[in-house]
């Protein structure tokens, strides 16, 4: 008993002393050399993933980190959201999910380090990048590049969230656990069409960080030149090739991509962790001392911030951690495995000298070793496709091809990127098991003459651009004009013609005379045509051209104009005779006159109550629900509507467009890891909504009633709308007894912990076919493999069976026997 507790003392006494500065507070010196970050004069090496504050939840928060550090990580990394803290100019928001201080004190809480990466351009899928559309406005003003107007707003930002960051005490030499900070963001890809002026302001950058006197380090990712000592990093799906610019900036890898975001219209990427975990073991191999998982829980667009153009609501990314924030299985768990077997050789990879040598073709052995002898090796095939066999100090060991295996004592290997000993899992979305239906549904019609009526209705002799009129205070912009015709005019053809608008996007609803007539969506510049009828007499044509996310990436991304900016917007009718209304007067409004009522003065808010309306475009709707039972996370499933947005209880949950299906025939699965992955290899979810589910976080419902209001732009079917909640309780296991190297093959389940294994929803061992969620008997199947799973595995947390002809009695023989599983937790 004494022992015990000693023991468990000296356990926390260690885990203390390891995250000693992050958790106790205590000060921390953090420099760096040539080789990897020196932490208190120690070098390291660090394993980081990215989590961004607003894509989750406070209350997400400490669940997301506490996996994390069981995952293996040292690091979170996250971004900083300047239009969101800044969403006007000089009026700042930090409240909630934006409250950063509070985000690096729960990373700290949990033992782990922080990178913040300041930007404040930071990309990332987010709105314009992330910078303020504000920005865009400002006379004179040019974005990253050297212009005075730019800087003096990136420095007045920069300056205060790192003035916030020193206040809190957040930096590691003040005992918090900020060990690294980023300005600007990818400058490299894009300053060649800044010219001179890109040079300049990226030197100006540099200097404006290192004015600031943060006693950590800074760094810019994707910046060949990078002034020392600002340190260049690496973002790609592999950096192995990677060196930074300076011999006296170790190699750091700030993004290892860990799959993909989604665009409306666009399958789901998949990246294989057999080919995450081989780039980052590749990493190591070549020198690498840092690096970060972009994402390690992308989380959740909520609201406007997806940046795009139509980047969806979700963030998911096929990260480690999904949406919900649960363990992506065997990613998480497999990657976990790979940072213990990384760790172990900590002291031979930061201070060992490496020495390589060929085994054969694309086959190198890396060894490390310090002066007192410790050691830490690397086997690597490279090829990708030919598996290998070699001999290292006079060893065989088998290498798959693109593999790579972590050996810490220089013999014994204890990783090998491709061989994944863990289960699969998949969630199951489950109807609310309470059986509450959505009620008392209520609607309103989003009146076209309401919005041309309003107060801030605006007139202009021209077609405006829409980014620099709504100055993102919203999706939607109104234009709308008269125009007189008769059966005269040269292109009447009886009133039946074609309005033809030109626009820079991203989505346009038509109206003529009040009645929506057409619906048309498209990216960069294109033509929608709608035939349509006029009267003689005065006609009313009303364009609403809406933004589905402004677009984050490239250079001079945000001069990327919207709307219908310079049109022509046109009639056309008989032998083509066209009249042009372009420089007609418009009348303009920014926004929905519904959402305004509805924010100002919800009590006075028309809904109505009879004769619910289904396909209807520009439709709000209303209805009450109760929050499902349990933990789990919680989805509401708007697959039979449209395009719009929903919000829940008053928050905006994003963007909706299940109506946007992901091409036929653009998918790719079986998906094989081996070769260079990109986010087109290993797809699912063809001929699908690229998202019909979106996520509801816990902490937005409440006890008793909750209320969900959607804004339907083109039409939709609201009683197909259900809240459903989301689980991971199913895995799945297959090994073959030969044919995958040399070990003992074992089929292993385990559960998240504290669940049991419930029942065994397939086992077949001879010739399963399929993958998991979908296995199928195959042509040989041993009968006993059902109740000699259940035996083995029914209410345990986690069980093993070994792949082995002696234990199930089959009558068939194949070269290769399999065994595969499916079970429910
Ligand atoms: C990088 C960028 C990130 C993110 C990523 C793709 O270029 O730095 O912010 O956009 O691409 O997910």
């Amino acid at each position: 008993m004494a022992s015990s507790v000693l023991r468990v003392a000296i356990v926390l006494l260690s885990v203390a002393v390891f995250f000693g500065v992050a958790a106790g507070g205590k000060p921390l010196v953090v420099s760096h050399d040539g080789r990897s970050l020196l932490l208190d004069g120690r070098r390291r090496i660090i394993i980081s993933g990215s989590i961004h504050y607003p894509r989750s939840t406070p209350e997400m928060w400490p669940g997301l980190f506490q996996k994390a550090k069981e995952g293996g990580l040292d690091a979170i990394e996250t971004y900083i959201f300047w239009n969101a803290h800044e969403p006007e100019r000089r009026q700042y928001n930090f409240e909630g999910r934006l409250d950063f201080i509070k985000f690096v004190k729960a990373v700290q809480q949990a033992g782990l380090y922080a990178i913040i990466r300041i930007g404040p351009y930071v990309c990332a899928e987010w709105n314009y990048g992330g910078l303020p559309v504000w920005l865009h406005n400002i006379p004179g003003l040019q974005m990253r590049t050297n212009n005075a107007a730019f800087e003096y707003e990136m420095a007045t930002f920069t300056r205060k969230i790192v003035y916030m960051i020193k206040e809190a005490g957040l930096l590691a030499s003040q005992g918090g656990p900020i060990i690294l900070l980023q300005i600007e963001n990818e400058y490299g890809n894009v300053i060649s069409p800044y010219g001179n002026a890109g040079k300049a302001y990226l030197n100006w950058a540099a200097k404006l960080a290192l004015s600031m006197n943060v006693s950590v380090p800074w760094i810019m990712c994707q910046e060949s030149d990078a002034p020392p000592p600002m340190i260049n990093t690496c973002n790609g799906f592999y950096c192995d090739q990677f060196e930074p610019n300076s011999s006296t900036s170790p190699k750091m890898w700030t993004e290892n991509w860990t799959g993909w975001f989604k665009n409306y219209g666009g399958t789901h990427p998949h990246r294989p962790v057999e080919d995450i975990a081989y780039a980052v073991a590749r990493f190591f191999q070549t020198g690498g001392t840092l690096q970060n998982y972009y994402m390690y829980h992308g989380g959740t667009n909520f609201d406007r911030s997806a940046g795009g153009p139509f980047i969806t609501t979700s963030y998911d990314y096929d990260a480690p951690l999904d949406e919900y924030g649960y363990a992506r299985q065997p990613k998480w768990g497999h990657l976990k495995d790979l940072h213990s077997s990384l760790k172990m050789m900590e002291k031979a990879l930061t201070y060992g000298t490496r020495q390589n040598i060929t085994l054969g073709d694309q086959l190198v052995a890396s060894i490390y070793k310090t002066e007192d002898g410790t050691s830490g090796c690397f086997l690597s095939n490279t090829n990708d496709s030919v598996d290998a066999t070699v001999t290292f100090n006079g060893i065989k060991y088998f290498l798959p091809a693109w593999s790579v295996s972590i050996l810490p004592d220089c013999k014994n290997a204890v990783f090998n990127s491709a061989k994944v000993n863990v289960p699969t899992s998949l969630i199951s979305v489950k109807e609310d098991a309470s059986g509450h239906a959505l009620r008392n549904w209520q609607w309103h019609k989003e009146l076209v003459f309401y919005n041309l009526r309003a107060p801030d209705v605006f007139p202009a002799q021209k077609l405006l651009e829409q980014i620099s009129t709504t100055v993102d205070h919203s999706d939607y912009l109104w234009y709308s004009t008269g125009v007189h015709v008769s059966e005269e005019d040269p292109f009447w053809n009886n009133g039946q013609v074609v309005l033809r608008v030109n626009t820079s996007g991203h989505a346009l609803h038509i109206f003529v005379n009040h009645v929506h007539v057409g619906f048309g969506y498209g990216r960069g510049t294109f033509v929608v045509e709608q035939p349509v009828e006029l009267k003689p007499g005065k006609n009313y044509i009303t364009l609403l051209s809406v933004t589905v996310g402004l677009q984050n990436y490239g250079a001079f991304f945000d001069l990327a104009p919207a709307g219908i900016s310079s049109g022509p917007v046109e009639i056309v009718g008989q032998n083509n005779a066209t009249k042009d209304l372009t420089s007609k007067l418009w009348m303009y409004k920014t926004g929905l006159k519904g959402l305004e009522d509805l924010s100002n003065s919800p009590e006075t808010f028309r809904w109505r109550t009879k004769g619910l309306p289904r396909n209807s475009s520009l439709t709000w709707y209303k209805a009450e629900f109760e929050a499902p039972e349990g933990e789990d996370a919680v989805v509401v499933d708007l697959g039979s509507m449209g395009k719009g947005y929903a919000w829940v209880n008053g928050k905006n949950i994003g963007r909706y467009w299940p109506l946007y299906t992901a091409p036929k025939n653009e998918c790719s699965t079986p998906c094989d890891y081996k070769g260079a992955y990109g986010p087109s290899k290993c797809t699912t979810g063809c001929d699908e909504p690229t998202q019909r589910r979106y996520h509801v976080p816990r902490s937005w419902l409440q006890e008793g009633s909750n209320t969900l209001v959607l804004f339907e732009e083109v039409g939709g079917e609201p009683s197909g709308v259900s809240f459903k909640t989301v689980h991971n309780d199913r895995l799945c296991s297959s090994a073959s007894s030969k044919g995958s190297g040399d070990d003992k093959q074992l089929v292993h389940l385990q559960c998240p912990s504290g669940r049991t294994i419930s029942s065994i929803k397939f086992a077949s061992f001879g010739d399963p076919q399929g993958s998991c969620g979908a296995f199928k008997i195959g042509s040989c199947h041993a009968p006993d493999s059902q109740s000699i799973l259940e035996k083995a595995c029914l209410g345990r947390e986690s069980c093993s069976v070994s792949v082995s002809e002696e234990d199930f009695k089959s009558s068939c023989r194949l070269p290769t026997m399999s065994l595969a599983v499916e079970a429910l937790c």
